[in-house]
Order: C-alpha cells, then structure tokens, then sequence
C-alpha cells in the first residue's frame, strides 16, 4: 500500500453539474486554481455536453482556456459525441473522457443512446483524438448498480471496459454512480474487469451516497488500484441518476492516504480552504466529513 496513488480531482465537472446553484465561469476558474495551489495535478474542468442537459457546464471552453497554462496538469473534459470533440479542441483540450453505462436504462437516462450507440459515437471521437494526439480517458457509469435496473452484473461492466479499451481509451474510470457498492463488490468488479484490462489502468470512481465509498476504494487499493476520482467537498451528483450523491471527498481520500503512508502532494488547508470558497458559492456545507472536522477545530480556536 505503500507506493503512489494518483488521484484525479472532479469537482468543477461531476462536483457542480448537478447544482441548483449555476456557478460562474470565473469561479470555476478559480475553483480549479485553488485546487491546482493545493497540489492536486490532474482537475476535470469541465464538459462539453448539450446546454440543455446540463447548464451548469456552459462557458466549459472558457474555463478550459482559463488554466491551460498550467501545461505539468492534466485537465480533462468530457466529450459525448463528435460536436463535444470539436469544441473542445477548439478550446485545446489535450485530455478528453467519454462517458459510457453498464446499464441501458442508464445510457438512455443520461446520453439519450444505447451502449452500442454511445460506442458508435466514441469510435469517431476515439480517432480524431489517436490522430490529434489528444488522450482519451474511458468512463463507465453505474458499474456497482443502476437506478433503474438495479444490480448491473460484473461481466456487463467488462464488455463496455473491454471495448472502451480496445479503442484506445488510456484509462478506464469505473463509475458507482449511485454509490450502492461495498467493498466485496467493489473488489470483485476490479477482478473482473482487470482481467482484460491492466489493474493500473483501471480508475475508481465511486459515490459516496450509502456512505461506502472510502471503505470502497480500500477494498480496491488492496486489489492493486492506484487512481481515485474525487471530488472537494464531496460535491456530486449526476442529474440522472436520481437520489445519488456526491463523490468521494477528496479530502477524506486525502486524510486516508495520508494516514496510511502514502504521500499525496496536496496541501489540506489549501484544499479545505477552495472546498469553503465553493461551498460558499453553493450556498451549502461540505459534505467531506475531513473538512467538517478541520473546519469545526479552527473555529474552535
Ligand atoms: P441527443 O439528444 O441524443 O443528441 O443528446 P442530438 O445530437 O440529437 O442533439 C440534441 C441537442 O443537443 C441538439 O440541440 C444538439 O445541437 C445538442 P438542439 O437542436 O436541441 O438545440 N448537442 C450538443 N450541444 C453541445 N455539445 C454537444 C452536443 N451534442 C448535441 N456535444 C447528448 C446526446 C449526449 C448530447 C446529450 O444527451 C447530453 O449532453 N447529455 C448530457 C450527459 C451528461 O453530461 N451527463 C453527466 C455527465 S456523466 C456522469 O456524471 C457520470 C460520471 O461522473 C461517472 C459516474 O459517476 O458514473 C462520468
Ligand atoms: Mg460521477
């Protein structure tokens, strides 16, 4: 457990594209600034998806423009189609995610296709980007459980990761969006899928709605998973997913690693002081149960 984890920090995209509350480009801007100063190294920006599904993801190109500079980042966008592409390489993406389900139900919920539509879709995305240079991460959604089918069974999750695979995405993001899984599950899904995939290719993404995520990412790091998607104050939701929460706080994420031995690079203070900046611009407390705590001891002060 002693080696390194890399965490890949979503709070400006899955964080806030679920919020009642639109924020600013300029303070998302600063949001993933902030989160950048407290040492996180790889921040999704933004989406380039239908204004009309997700709103809070307008001005994505300008936010994506807004911290190119920081060229020793990763800065991913998610990309649903084609048009998606286009943007945001007309906004200089150099690190894209598609998005696909595990579920039917799920696809059609959030992108409005089938699996087999959506891997159409990326094929297309998928070249462009070979061709341009552009890096493709794959995410799979409801990998632990749909909300409207319910239990998505091991081996659906392995033959979208295996396609998505195969077409050249560099990394496969396993989405519990819901957040339903625990830890057996989530190691047996790691199994299953690291059969066909490298386990170091292979990315946890896991929502904290039942509370288990954490206990969820320990079970997978004892599987030999090594990246974790997480989001600042536990921010999070998928407007598709109803009754789902947010992801993991990176926070907590943070504090666990730490704990154990393992370096992260990122400054508390300065990643509970971006997740407070946030929170304020919501309108609501963070979820992160680590920044409550610190929050509460430096009022106690
Ligand atoms: P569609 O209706 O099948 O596509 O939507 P369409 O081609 O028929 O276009 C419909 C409208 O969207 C048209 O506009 C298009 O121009 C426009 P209209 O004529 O009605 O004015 N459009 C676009 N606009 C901007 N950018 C584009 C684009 N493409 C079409 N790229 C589509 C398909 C995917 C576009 C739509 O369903 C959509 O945008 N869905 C949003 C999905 C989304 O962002 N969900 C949340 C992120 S995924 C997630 O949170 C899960 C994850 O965190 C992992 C996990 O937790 O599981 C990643
Ligand atoms: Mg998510």
């Amino acid at each position: 457990m002693s080696d390194r984890v890399h965490i890949v920090e979503v709070g400006p995209r899955d964080g806030l594209q679920n919020e009642k509350t639109a924020v600013s480009v300029a303070d998302r801007i600063a949001f993933v600034e902030a989160l950048i100063g407290a040492g996180l190294t790889s921040v999704e920006v933004g989406a380039f998806v239908s204004p009309k599904a997700i709103p809070q993801m307008v001005g994505s190109a300008e936010v994506l423009r807004g911290v190119s500079h920081h060229t020793n980042c990763e800065l991913p966008v998610l990309v649903p189609n084609e048009r998606g592409y286009e943007a945001s390489q007309a906004a200089g993406a150099k690190l894209i995610a598609v998005f696909a389900a595990a579920s039917e139900s799920f696809s059609r919920a959030n992108i409005n296709c089938s699996i087999a539509e959506s891997i159409d879709r990326f094929k297309p995305v998928l070249a462009r980007a070979r061709a341009d240079g552009v890096r493709v991460r794959g995410y799979i959604s409801t990998v632990l459980g749909c909300p409207y089918e319910g239990e998505v069974k091991p081996q659906a999750v392995v033959d979208v990761a295996k396609v998505l695979w195969d077409l050249g995405c560099y990394e496969i993001s396993l989405g519990d969006t819901i957040g339903v899984g625990t830890p057996l599950k989530a190691r047996h899904l790691l199994r299953a899928v690291a059969g066909h995939v490298p386990m170091a290719k292979l990315a946890m993404h896991f929502h904290d709605t039942y509370g288990q995520a954490l206990a969820n990412l320990y079970a997978g790091m004892e599987e030999g998973c090594r990246v974790v998607d997480s989001a600042a104050g536990g921010l999070g939701g998928c407007p598709y997913a109803p009754g789902a929460t947010g992801n993991v706080a990176t926070e907590d994420v943070v504090y666990m690693l730490e704990g154990m031995g393992i370096v992260t690079g990122v400054d508390m203070a300065k990643l509970v002081a971006a997740t407070n900046v946030v929170s304020g611009l919501i309108g609501r407390p963070p979820v992160s149960r680590v920044a409550a705590a610190l929050n509460a001891k430096r009022a106690a002060k």
